[in-house]
């Protein structure tokens, strides 16, 4: 709830927000706990953002793209770009098959394609129409980190 009911979150979010703890409930169960690579982002043991690796399947493996929300109470303190250091530096060795993990931004996001930069992603280019945001095609900066 903490970052799911924030607006400045939800704008660069896929689909809507949660409107309810039964909505926060039912998301906890049907995608954050069968998640092969979703973790909490905590202060002082208290959750404030979240950050996955989504797998690709198929000839796709050898790809992951990372996610992450905040709460906007703690934006501009770094905190994104340390969570994202971190499953750099670790989603390698849990995962051998991965050769590639990309960041996929929208265009306007500036915040969340600095966090990349800060952390070593590397700009590919820019994807047009690439995905919904809120029902909406929209275009994306394509960054990726490959394996050491
Ligand atoms: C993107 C997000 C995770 C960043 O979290 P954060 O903890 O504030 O990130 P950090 O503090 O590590 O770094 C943010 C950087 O972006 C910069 N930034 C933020 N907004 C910016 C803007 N509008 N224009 C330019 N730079 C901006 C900050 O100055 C900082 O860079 P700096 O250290 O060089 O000054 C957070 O804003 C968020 O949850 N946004 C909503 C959800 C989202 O966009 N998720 C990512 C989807 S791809």
């Amino acid at each position: 709830m903490e970052w799911f009911t924030d607006d400045n979150v939800n704008k660069f979010c896929s689909s809507d927000g949660f409107l309810s703890k039964e909505d926060s409930m039912r998301y906890i169960a049907d995608v954050v706990i069968p998640h092969p690579w979703y973790r909490a982002i905590c202060l002082n043991d208290k959750p404030i953002g979240s950050i996955s690796v989504s797998p690709f399947h198929g000839s796709d493996i050898c790809r992951g793209e990372i996610g992450y929300d905040i709460s906007s109470k703690y934006w501009g303190k770094g905190i994104a770009t340390k969570a994202v250091k971190m499953v750099a530096s670790t989603i390698f060795v849990d995962w051998p098959h991965l050769a590639r993990l990309e960041g996929v931004v929208a265009v306007d996001n500036v915040g969340s394609q600095r966090v990349l930069e800060k952390a070593g992603f590397v700009k590919e280019g820019v994807l047009r129409k690439y995905y919904l945001v809120k029902g909406k095609p929209i275009d994306i900066v394509m960054f990726s980190l490959l394996i050491y």
